[in-house]
């Protein structure tokens, strides 16, 4: 390579743009290559995620991003990788209502479970611009409102510890002759992302591989109330990744939908008139500056929603049946303290958040349905992590 970019540059000007443009024509067939090495683990004829053009999915990338993924230097105190907020057991969530950041300054919202973000329209809780798992991962790397990893600041003493003989190697394969960067950090962490993929529950072999008895009754019970109108679930979290904010080759419409489930409703003490979501985090309202997106936040995915709890994006619900029981009072009334009000009544509420009643036996048979979207592989399988 070296020395055919030497004859390169005494080659007369109308020639090197030739040869230029084949170099950038085999460039782009090695990243072809490259690309067609990885195996989307997902079942036959589900659509592929889409991937940035920059940063096609290769496996050497995955296995560097992986590494990083677990790795403390990559936090300017080295107290904390991404893994440390991102715990496999959880689907990649945490099991504390907010998240703690490397300099223990808490974080106003939950971690999410990261699965099938490959597929995920938009990124974080409530934002609608965010749409690249490589600008996201920006946030936890370089935010300090809140400090989660902390590198503003250390940025050369953070990337030097990317430069042992162990990265360089993993480097060179992710990236032949590529200085180490903190660009390709990102597209190396975004790759493995990219890779976390669940689509082997007992309902993918239930709907998509025909095992009819892949779900016990009850669960088949609770999937026909998860899609009714009685209960409306499936509006927001429909699809095969039970979330509407879905992108994938496939779906062309831009769809970036935000819902205001009346989790709050503060009555401000001055003049004890309702005003809506807590100040500190109003959801798409603060990226968008509009009243009427006050208390809007996406719908995740309900895959392996089991293990993910708390849940919602404060993690101010603890389990399955307190949701449940939310969806059914049709939101939320908090009679005492700071965030005081009846959620029920928030005037910007989803007209789907109506209220149901539901029997012992129908609640039991809609969270063994919830149950039958965790998928134990993702969930334990070393590829996905780095054994000690
Ligand atoms: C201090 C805990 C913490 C650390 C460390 C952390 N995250 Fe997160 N992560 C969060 C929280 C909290 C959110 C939600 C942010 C929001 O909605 O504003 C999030 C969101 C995400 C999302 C968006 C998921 C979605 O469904 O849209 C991705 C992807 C992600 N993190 C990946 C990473 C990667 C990669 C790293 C390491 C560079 C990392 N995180 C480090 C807490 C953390
Ligand atoms: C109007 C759209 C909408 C409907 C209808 C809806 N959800 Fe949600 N769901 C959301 C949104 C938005 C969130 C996140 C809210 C937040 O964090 O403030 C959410 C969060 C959740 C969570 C927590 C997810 C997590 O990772 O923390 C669960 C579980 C859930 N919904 C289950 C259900 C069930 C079961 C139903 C039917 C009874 C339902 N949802 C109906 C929009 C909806």
């Amino acid at each position: 390579m070296g020395s055919r970019l030497l004859q390169i540059f005494k080659l007369p000007i109308p020639s090197l743009i030739v040869v230029s443009l084949c170099l950038t024509l085999q460039s782009c067939s090695e990243n072809k290559k490259q690309e067609s090495d990885y195996q989307w683990p997902i079942i036959k004829g589900f659509p592929k995620p889409q991937v940035p053009q920059n940063n096609p999915m290769t496996v050497a990338k995955v296995s560097l991003g992986k590494v990083i993924f677990f790795d403390k230097s990559l936090s300017a105190n080295e107290q904390q990788a991404c893994a440390s907020c991102h715990h496999q057991a959880f689907a990649f969530g945490e099991d504390i209502p907010q998240s703690i950041g490397s300099t223990q300054q808490k974080h106003r919202r939950n971690a999410p479970a990261l699965v099938n973000i490959a597929y995920n329209k938009t990124l974080t809780w409530a934002h609608d611009g965010l749409m690249s798992i490589e600008q996201q991962i920006l946030l936890p790397m370089f935010g300090e409102f809140p400090v989660e990893l902390g590198i503003t600041g250390h940025e050369e003493e953070v990337l030097a510890r990317f430069k042992t003989l162990k990265y360089q190697t993993l480097f060179a394969e992710a990236f032949p002759q590529q200085k180490v960067s903190f660009d390709l950090i990102v597209k190396a962490l975004a790759s493995y992302v990219r890779s976390l993929i669940s689509l082997s529950a007992p309902f993918d072999r239930y709907a998509y591989l025909g095992k009819d008895d892949a779900i016990s009754v009850s669960a088949l019970r609770g999937m026909n109330l998860f899609f009714s109108e009685k209960l409306e679930c499936h509006h927001c979290h429909g699809g095969f990744n039970f979330t509407q904010s879905t992108s994938h080759e496939k779906q062309l419409i831009d769809r970036r939908p935000f819902h205001n489930t009346g989790l709050y409703n503060v009555n401000f003490a001055e003049d004890n008139k309702a005003s809506g979501y807590p100040k500190h985090d109003t959801g798409l309202a603060e990226i968008s500056t509009l009243v009427k997106d006050d208390g809007r936040f996406r719908a995740p995915t309900l895959r392996n929603i089991e293990v993910s709890a708390p849940y919602m994006h404060d993690g101010s619900i603890g389990s399955l049946s307190e949701v449940i029981d939310f969806y059914g009072a049709g939101g939320r009334n908090i009679t005492e303290g700071d965030f005081q009000g009846d959620g029920r009544n928030n005037p910007l509420k989803s007209k789907f958040i109506k209220g149901f009643t539901l029997t012992g036996e129908e609640k039991e048979d809609l969270i063994n349905f919830l149950k039958t979207l965790t998928d134990c592989n993702f969930l334990s399988d070393p590829q996905h992590v780095i054994s000690e």
